[in-house]
């Protein structure tokens, strides 16, 4: 039995990052929320002395909060500067560049709209840096119901599908005289959907790693399963049941952009553990040269 990784998973670029930079702050730094949607990190950090608070009020003048990949409004920051809180900013620079873009469209008079979930933090963000001006949408019947307007300015949540994107922009196309889209999706989401869906194809089962409540870590298990490939989203390798996979001659692995290494690591052990019964371990660009 074969075991091969995708070649693109585990943390992105942004959410690596943030990771990094709360592992080096001073104990008794606030995150504001959890870092990421995965609660075996958020659970270290905090036993490092780095947790999780809901809003400001919980963080006292003088201390250090945190900003985490999806970032914040600007009332965060002006409030942070006027109380003497020290940021450590760990924004996305890709959700940053997408904030930024929302407030020049506003500066430029045009009218906002954001391709996203409405509840996202990143998106909420988004929304703040465009004077909370935005028309937030993410079904074509949304679009469809936008009233034609002059200038339409387009800001896209960073995770957004690029299918849907583009969906909805024809339809926006026909809202306006004046269409400026800022082409803010992130490519790592996309990256790990092609990979998983491409080694889906090849395998016997897949093993999505990553937390119930990530979206991404869903959404991977979810095109696994429209391979129709078995799929088991487990979210950490205490959940693997390894008798499911007796039988089987290759087993894929992926996880989400939220999933550390060392939680994918755990699993890719047990199923090497399996070698002793026939399995070997492959990276997908190993299992290219053959
Ligand atoms: Fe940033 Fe893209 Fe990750 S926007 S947080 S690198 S998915």
């Amino acid at each position: 039995m074969k075991v091969t990784i995708a070649e693109a998973c585990g943390f992105c670029y942004g959410v690596r990052r943030a990771v990094d930079m709360a592992s080096q702050a001073e104990t008794g730094t606030k995150t504001l929320g959890p870092i990421i949607h995965n609660p075996q990190v958020v659970a270290r950090l905090s036993a490092q002395g780095v947790a999780p608070v809901d809003s400001l009020d919980e963080v006292g003048d003088g201390e250090t909060v945190l900003i985490r990949s999806h970032g914040v409004g600007p009332s965060v920051y002006e409030e942070a500067s006027r109380r003497g809180i020290r940021v450590i900013d760990a924004t996305c620079p890709h959700v940053k560049k997408a904030q930024q873009d929302a407030k020049k469209i506003v500066e430029e008079g045009k009218n906002l709209v954001i391709i996203g979930e409405k509840a996202h933090p990143e998106v909420i963000s988004i929304s703040q840096w465009g004077a909370n001006r935005a028309i937030i949408i993410d079904r074509e019947i949304e679009a469809e119901q936008i009233p034609f307007s002059e200038s339409l300015g387009v800001v896209v949540q960073t995770t957004f599908s690029q299918e849907q994107f583009k969906r909805i922009a024809e339809i926006l196309k026909t809202k306006t005289n004046d269409l400026d889209v800022h082409m803010t999706i992130c490519t790592a989401t996309q990256q790990r959907q092609n990979a998983a869906v491409e080694l889906a194809g090849k395998v016997d089962a897949m093993i999505v790693v990553g937390g119930r409540n990530s979206a991404n870590t869903g959404r991977l298990a979810q095109v696994c399963r429209e391979q129709g490939c078995p799929t088991y989203h487990i979210e950490t390798a205490a959940e693997l049941d390894t008798a499911a996979f007796r039988g089987m001659n290759h087993i894929g692995i992926t996880a989400g952009a939220s999933t550390p290494d060392w939680i994918i690591q755990e699993v890719v052990d047990i199923m090497e553990n399996l070698q002793a019964e026939g399995t070997e371990v492959m990276s997908e660009e190993l299992l290219d040269q053959y």
